[in-house]
């Protein structure tokens, strides 16, 4: 079904075309001053200069020549030419009547679907995860079930790092520690064990002692280096080492990204694409493309738009090994042959702007991808600390993972014993609470801000149950749920929907037909700081009318059960904003 909008700007565009004009200027969006009217259309503007005539004469005509006059309460005039438009309260509990019935709460699939990649999290193997990464995931999840609920079909891929240095400085360290380990010597014809010499403690231990080390240490970093190329060409204890070390990482990825809702459709990585690697470097060769520069070898990226020098895309370095570029080459070149995409969306670290330029050219300009693939880099800023800088630990390191979400669920645990009523659940139940409570914290409070915007990590203010926070919408949904249990248990059920009894539920009801438009938005965008608005806003008018009327308490049976409706609707609207956002709400609290 058709939005508010979508039904008044079919409604408008006829009434332009009526009148002799573009229908293209009938479009209406939500008013930015509700003060004076519900929704407002400026089209009467740009179409007088094209059309020559005063803007005030055409909207006059516009007005005029707008048919089913019953659905406006006020159709005026303002100013030099735009169109203020106020629903009927009918209109708008019919509107409302019909969303509710939908399930799809009235945003209907995307008119054009396309496939889809998003490219998100980013972790890399054997190596700790920093906060960009964790943005990375938040934000990308969000997208990636925002691209979902409009219909298009959409694979999440972790592109995991596990084809680099690092893992070059572990296999080094590992040789250091362990040299008889059958994996160094090369006379071993195999089988290697099937058992991981190393856990993920030890690989989270050995990483930041051997690249401390390889800084200081030119030998350690050579051998790095060597392992990397061995790897990379294959060398099998090597191959075999590295596929332990994937496994571990992955494992104990995975269990991490479920905690925080966070579900990947693909483990792909940079060694998935060590096959294709030799055949394209060969055709770019051949091609021409690429070609030799003091021992490597690179393609150019420069362009005659660009406005500052862009240094060539780095394929294969002096010493035989591949880059973090060439994986992302090859990548683009493989998610081309198995998925066919539309549109790839790269949601990572606003640094990395110049890589992906890079990246993106060379594959335009090498026919990697074909110029219908859209490949777009949705870039983000930093999570901050109180000094401003990238959020580190106590202690100046980086965050593991693992750490924050303790660190986030305890402080929720904290917040949540304050509550009365949770004081008699099981402790199960309460550490379900607080780990929902930390979670919607510290992912509405990314995705508040737009994705470009630093921004500063506060746990106190993230986990408080009023402003603008995950807890405070969370607290919401369970009033909600409670009021429609407590009816339930008797025996009252939700009716048809009245018109609105006053302006805050006016104002409710034009908030929740203002979802699809969210929706559409976030995902034209990329941006879902508008869904966390909305969410916002629709949980204080909501607490606002609750306030105001006794719901269980009303006398007037069909108020009552309306008011019933609406309250259920908030809820399945609150909760889908949600969802898209990846947060999920506890039963109660
Ligand atoms: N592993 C990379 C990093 O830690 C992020 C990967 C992002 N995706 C990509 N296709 N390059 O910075």
């Amino acid at each position: 079904m058709a939005s508010l909008t979508e039904k008044l700007t079919i409604l408008l565009s006829e009434a332009f075309s009526v009148s002799g004009y573009d229908p293209g200027y009938g479009v209406v969006e939500v008013s930015n001053r509700p003060d004076l009217c519900q929704f407002q259309c400026n089209g009467a503007l740009s179409a007088a200069k094209r059309y020559g005539t005063s803007p005030r004469q055409i909207a006059e005509r516009v007005v005029a020549a707008t048919g089913s006059k019953d659905i406006f309460l006020e159709m005026a005039l303002a100013g030099p030419g735009f169109i203020n438009l106020t629903l009927s309260d009918r209109y708008l509990s019919q509107h409302l009547d019909a969303v509710s019935g939908d399930s799809r709460l009235g945003c209907d699939p995307a008119a054009t679907l396309l496939r889809i990649i998003v490219d998100y999290g980013g972790p890399n193997v054997a190596k700790p995860l920093h906060v960009g990464h964790l943005r990375a995931a938040i934000i990308g999840e969000s997208l990636k079930r925002v691209c979902g609920f409009l219909g298009h079909v959409v694979w999440g891929d972790v592109h995991l790092g596990d084809w680099g240095l690092q893992m070059g400085l572990n296999i080094v360290e590992l040789k250091r520690r362990r040299p008889d380990l059958p994996y160094f010597d090369e006379r071993f014809s195999g089988p290697y064990p099937d058992t991981s010499p190393v856990t993920i403690a030890d690989l989270e231990e050995m990483y930041p002692a051997v690249s401390e080390r390889s800084k200081t240490d030119p030998e350690t970093m050579d051998a790095a280096r060597q392992a990397t190329a061995d790897l990379q060409n294959g060398r099998p204890g090597y191959r075999a080492l590295w596929r332990h070390f994937h496994d571990v990482s992955v494992t104990d990825l995975n269990a991490h990204y479920a905690t925080l809702n966070i579900h990947f459709d693909l483990w792909l990585g940079e060694s998935d694409t060590q096959d294709r690697i030799p055949v394209l470097i060969e055709r770019l060769k051949k091609e021409g493309h690429a070609y030799e520069s003091e021992g490597a070898l690179v393609v150019d990226v420069a362009t005659p738009e660009d406005t500052r020098p862009i240094p060539p895309l780095m394929l294969v370095k002096s010493d035989g090994a591949v880059l973090y570029g060439t994986t992302d080459l090859a990548t683009i070149d493989q998610r081309v042959r198995d998925y066919s995409p539309d549109l790839v969306l790269y949601v990572v670290d606003n640094r990395q702007s110049d890589h992906f330029h890079q990246v993106f050219t060379a594959a335009y300009k090498t026919g990697v991808a074909p110029h219908h693939t859209v490949l777009e880099h949705d870039g983000f800023g930093t999570m901050n600390g109180r000094d401003g800088k990238p959020f580190k630990t106590r202690e100046g390191g980086v965050m593991k993972l693992k750490d924050l979400i303790r660190m986030v669920t305890d402080a929720a645990m904290e917040r949540i014993a304050e509550i009365e009523s949770v004081r008699g659940y099981s402790e199960a139940e309460k550490a379900e609470i607080a780990l929902r409570v930390g979670v919607s914290a510290l992912k509405y409070a990314d995705l508040m801000n737009h994705r470009t915007k630093n921004y500063i990590f506060d746990l106190e203010r993230f986990l408080s149950f009023e402003g603008r926070t995950g807890p405070y919408l969370l607290y919401t949904t369970v009033r909600i749920k409670s009021i429609l249990r407590r009816a339930a248990e008797r025996n009252m059920t939700p009716g048809p929907f009245l018109p609105p009894s006053g302006d805050l539920e006016r104002e409710l009801s034009l908030c929740l037909s203002e979802f699809p438009d969210t929706v559409r938005l976030s995902f034209e965008t990329r941006a879902p700081n508008h869904l966390c608005d909305l969410a916002f806003r629709l949980a204080t008018i909501y607490n606002r009318f609750y306030h105001e009327h006794h719901i269980l308490n009303e006398e007037n049976v069909n108020q009552r059960d309306s008011w019933l409706s609406l309250s259920r609707l908030t809820l399945n609207v609150l909760e889908k904003t949600l969802d898209l956002l990846g947060i999920e709400t506890p039963e109660r609290m």
